[in-house]
């Protein structure tokens, strides 16, 4: 009899929280709606760069074999006068060097000369790893990194772990020029059912006599809203976007047996609801309706079958993100 008792309240305490989770989700979706009722941006003002470059050092595919691949993302962004580290990978099994370094070295890639630090959201495989999400912290590699004093842009309070100490984080919320043409859109909360309350940041890069480029981390704010933020900031169009939208239909890239976890953690949904093909065909009519020239998805929270439904969308203006693949914009 003790046992069943023990049964008993656990069924009920793991039901308890279960409706606790569920609860939250609706409070916190509510919560969502009405902030982004009171946000009102006015236009950002800023000039523009000649040419713009983002070179994948992190992502889920790479060209060559001799590149470390993982379900993280790390951008290397350049323009004219302008060079930033856009995320620094996940590193999942806690290497040093990590993926992001390893990628770097093979392809010839300095990080000492980078102006700024560009972190979209404090998630896993955007800050480095488990450990670093738990402390709030953000790693390079796990291993010596020596980076100058350069600024470190993130939406929510952010430190350098020891290994690679010197940069000095700012936490930014509102939208923001970082340097010439190159802008933060400014936060969007989205409200995930295990990861809850989710601040991410993207960039604008307005190029000249083309548009704006966004370039996204892992898209929990939606392209939808991405979309309606950069046109409430710029009157350019927008020509490029670029980045992951977290679109894991179907197979995941982190799967536990069959549970797809991306899919069970990116959503604001119940997770029997999850992120599904509608989702896909609706944020695909809303890039549509923009008419951006450029497309890339990125494969390390997007599945196969969502990166074919958008080449298949977009055809010649779609291009496959891939570690070492440069694009020129
Ligand atoms: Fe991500």
């Amino acid at each position: 009899m003790p046992f069943l008792y023990a049964v008993l309240v656990l069924v009920v305490l793991v039901g308890l929280i279960f409706l606790a989770k569920v609860i939250q989700l609706f409070i916190g979706n509510k919560q969502v709606l009405q902030e982004l009722d009171q946000l009102h941006p006015e236009k950002l003002s800023t000039g523009t760069v000649k040419k713009l470059s983002v070179l994948p050092l992190v992502d889920f595919y790479a060209g060559d074999p001799g590149l470390k691949t993982e379900a993280g993302v790390s951008y290397l962004i350049q323009t004219g006068d302008t060079k930033i580290l856009m995320d620094v990978g996940f590193n999942k099994n806690r290497e040093h060097p990590s993926p992001l370094l390893h990628n770097s070295r093979k392809l010839g890639v300095s990080l000492q000369g980078i102006d700024f630090l560009f972190i979209s959201h404090r998630h896993l495989d955007h800050i480095g790893g488990m450990q670093e999400q738990k402390k709030k912290l953000f790693s390079l590699s796990q291993g010596k990194v020596e980076l100058p004093a350069i600024p470190v842009y993130a939406p929510v309070p952010i430190s350098p772990s020891s290994w690679n100490p010197g940069p000095r984080v700012e936490v930014i919320n509102q939208p923001k020029v970082l340097a010439n043409g190159i802008a933060s859109i400014g936060s969007i909360p989205r409200n995930l059912f295990i990861l809850g309350y989710t601040l991410e940041n993207s960039l604008a890069i307005r190029v000249e006599n083309k548009g704006i480029v966004i370039v996204i981390g892992c898209g929990h704010q939606t392209i939808e809203r991405i979309i309606e933020r950069t046109q409430e900031l710029f009157d350019d169009p927008i020509y490029g976007i670029i980045g992951g939208l977290h679109f894991p239909v179907g197979n995941g890239r982190i799967m536990i047996g069959s549970i797809n976890i991306q899919n069970l953690v990116g959503s604001d949904k119940l997770p029997w609801k999850g992120i599904r093909e509608a989702d896909v065909a609706h944020a695909i009519q809303a890039i549509r309706r923009v008419n951006p020239q450029f497309v890339a998805l990125s494969p390390h929270d997007s599945s196969d079958w969502s990166i074919d439904q958008f080449r298949k969308a977009f055809k010649d203006r779609y291009h496959d993100i891939s570690v070492g693949k440069e694009m020129v914009l």
